[in-house]
């Protein structure tokens, strides 16, 4: 959580930080700031304030800087609330810094070192500050070294020295920091929405090591000064990619983006008719030997492992458990070596996600990942990546990434199936045809958004809405849920529809939304009975419905047809259907759709 970002070198830092800061801007959005070191007078003015990097911009050109080197950030509040005081970056003596993470021990700090009176913030972040003061002498270096030693938790601190021009150091322990040499300076940041604009080439910062920018050179050295080299990744998103393309919003463009990001991601992992994981390194034996699998994730992402869970016991008939990746380390999980831990993650920086698989991977599980950010922190940890092929997703709220997700786990499932034997060549061979006809199906209810749109409105105005369905239908409604509630602030809950008389269903009144999915046809019977129940209580249902499954119903419902597919494959139109409805019902009530309230895009805090 918290943007990050620094520059030094010929260009014009302050607009250069404020246009990289505007990119960060998922990460959070509550205050935003930045220090540049004033060319003219060689003094470092931090301009700072509540609200967003347009409201920063207003301030920054009042009072207009000039300067080739400075370091910015984009708040995501943690300690201390939303006060102008509370922005970063915060100075302290010779000190200015930004910081993402959280110091867990900053209250010991401050009666250590006799620090309450010079703090003026209530962040975490000023006491490093602090601290660091107290111990400069000019060596930035040696300061950096002797002040983190002395910090718990998890940082990326990125500052700059008033005796030092046109130098800004870093350091970091979990949360991340890419950094890249651009045509006229350097650069760094938390994420790589920032650098795209900037180069085809980066870093990711490693742990623990101190980097030190100047316009022309950087250097790594380790805590025991050693150079470190970096190990170079490419950066393969098109600049393209990281605009709205003439939407108002991301989140519409990403939704939108998904028939081509699925066929992105199944594209090279299919040979002549059947799944082939070898690009991805991944060993057979991997897939044969293994007696469970245990899904980590958070979020969208753990509602991926959900819809797995359904189709591994389906097709392979195997145990599998799906964590909670926060809950995961703490309910002693049953782990051994013929453990697959997969975590799934967009992001693969998501704090509770990387503690999971360190967890795992500590008591001797065989650990993967499906990931879509190339160098992540998890790809690090993971034995092996699975790459999903979405590209930058920049709204809050996921889309591209569930389903890409999906076609990744829907492919690893058919290669088990494959070399466990519980599918021949031949059904093998039929399962993957089905899958590439998902993304001519999901352009298929996309087409139609129109229809959904028309329902939207009438629930705009609801305070409380209800989805219901069983088997495969729920877990997807989980996160037809998630993405309504998270964009909308409309209070949604997902029921697996046979539980309903077992409690829910007393807060079915007349005229509540219920949304209803059915697009499995062996529990289908079930599932209308369920939603005649609802209806006979009153509820305004709204049927997303299987084409082949649902035409006889058209009368009595307000129904949307969703594309036909067999039924494992209806997550795919189903979502986009329910992603759309989440997506028209928070921007016709006129919400900013791509950064909803509270929320941040990367989660790197517990
Ligand atoms: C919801 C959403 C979150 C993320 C979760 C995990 O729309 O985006 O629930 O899915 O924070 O993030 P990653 O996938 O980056 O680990």
């Amino acid at each position: 959580m918290c943007g990050i970002v620094g520059y030094t070198g010929a260009k014009a830092a302050g607009e250069l930080l404020l246009g990289s800061l505007e990119l960060l801007e998922h990460r959070g959005y509550d205050s935003v700031g930045i220090a540049c070191r004033d060319s003219e007078t060689d003094e470092i003015c931090i301009q700072k304030c509540v609200g967003r990097v347009r409201d920063l911009k207003m301030v920054c050109e009042a009072n207009p800087v000039h300067s080739t080197c400075g370091i910015g950030h984009t708040r995501w509040a943690t300690h201390g609330g939303v006060y102008e005081k509370n922005a970063h970056p915060h100075q302290c003596g010779k000190v200015t810094i930004v910081h993402n993470g959280i110091v867990e021990n900053y209250r010991e700090l401050i009666e250590d070192y006799n620090l309450q009176g010079v703090l003026r913030s209530e962040t975490d972040t000023e006491v490093v500050a602090a601290l660091m003061d107290v111990y400069y002498e000019g060596d930035a270096e040696t300061t950096i070294k002797k002040v983190v030693r002395k910090l718990r938790g998890t940082f990326a601190l990125v500052m700059m020295f008033e005796d030092k021009p046109g130098v800004i150091y870093a350091i970091r322990n979990v949360s991340p920091i890419v950094v890249a040499k651009c045509e006229d300076g350097m650069m760094l940041a938390s994420d790589l929405t920032a650098l795209g604009n900037f180069t085809k080439e980066y870093f990711v910062m490693p742990e623990y090591s101190i980097l030190k920018l100047e316009p022309n050179t950087m250097s790594i050295k380790d805590m025991d000064g050693n150079e470190v080299e970096p190990e170079m990744l490419k950066l393969d998103w098109k600049v393209s990619e990281l605009g709205k393309n003439g939407y108002p919003f991301y989140m519409e463009k990403e939704i939108m983006e998904q028939p081509n990001a699925f066929y992105e991601t199944i594209k090279t992992r299919i040979d002549k008719g059947l799944p082939n994981l070898l690009g991805d390194g991944v060993p057979d034996s991997l897939l044969t030997d293994c007696k469970r699998i245990c899904i980590v994730a958070c979020g969208t992402a753990m509602h991926v492992g959900l819809v797995t869970q359904a189709l591994v016991k389906s097709v392979l008939q195997m145990h599998i458990d799906v964590e909670l990746a926060s809950e995961y380390m703490y309910s002693d999980p049953v782990i051994d070596q013929d453990t697959l831990v997969i975590a799934v993650s967009q992001s693969g920086e998501t704090v509770d996600t990387l503690e999971a698989v360190k967890y795992a991977k500590a008591r001797g599980a065989k650990c993967m990942a499906v990931l879509n950010v190339r160098g992540s922190s998890i790809s690090r940890v993971c034995d092996y990546v699975l790459y999903t092929e979405a590209g930058p997703e920049i709204a809050v709220a996921s889309t591209k990434a569930y389903t890409t997700q999906l076609a990744v786990m829907f492919m690893l499932i058919a290669k088990m199936a494959q070399l466990r034997g519980v599918m021949t060549e031949e059904e093998v061979k039929t399962y993957i045809a089905e899958l590439q006809k998902v993304p001519e199906k999901m352009k298929a209810i996309l087409d139609r958004r129109s229809e959904i749109h028309v329902i939207a409105k009438e629930v705009l105005e609801s305070k409380d809405l209800f989805m219901i369905g069983r088997g495969m239908d729920y877990s997807i409604l989980l996160e037809g849920s998630l993405k309504l509630k998270e964009v909308s602030y409309i209070h949604s809950e997902a029921y697996a529809s046979g539980e309903l008389k077992h409690g829910p269903i007393a807060l079915i009144t007349e005229g509540i939304p219920v949304v209803a999915l059915v697009t499995q046809r062996k529990i289908m019977s079930k599932e209308l009975s369920n939603i005649k129940e609802v209806k006979a209580r009153g509820a305004n249902v709204v049927l997303f419905i299987k084409e082949e499954l649902g035409a006889q119903l058209k009368e009595d419902y307000n129904v949307v047809m969703l594309p036909n597919l067999e039924d494992k494959f209806m997550v795919f139109p189903a979502v986009v259907a329910l992603q759309l409805l989440a997506y028209y019902v928070s921007s016709d009530k006129g919400f900013d759709v791509d950064k909803p309230r509270n929320l941040a895009k990367v989660v790197t805090v517990e």
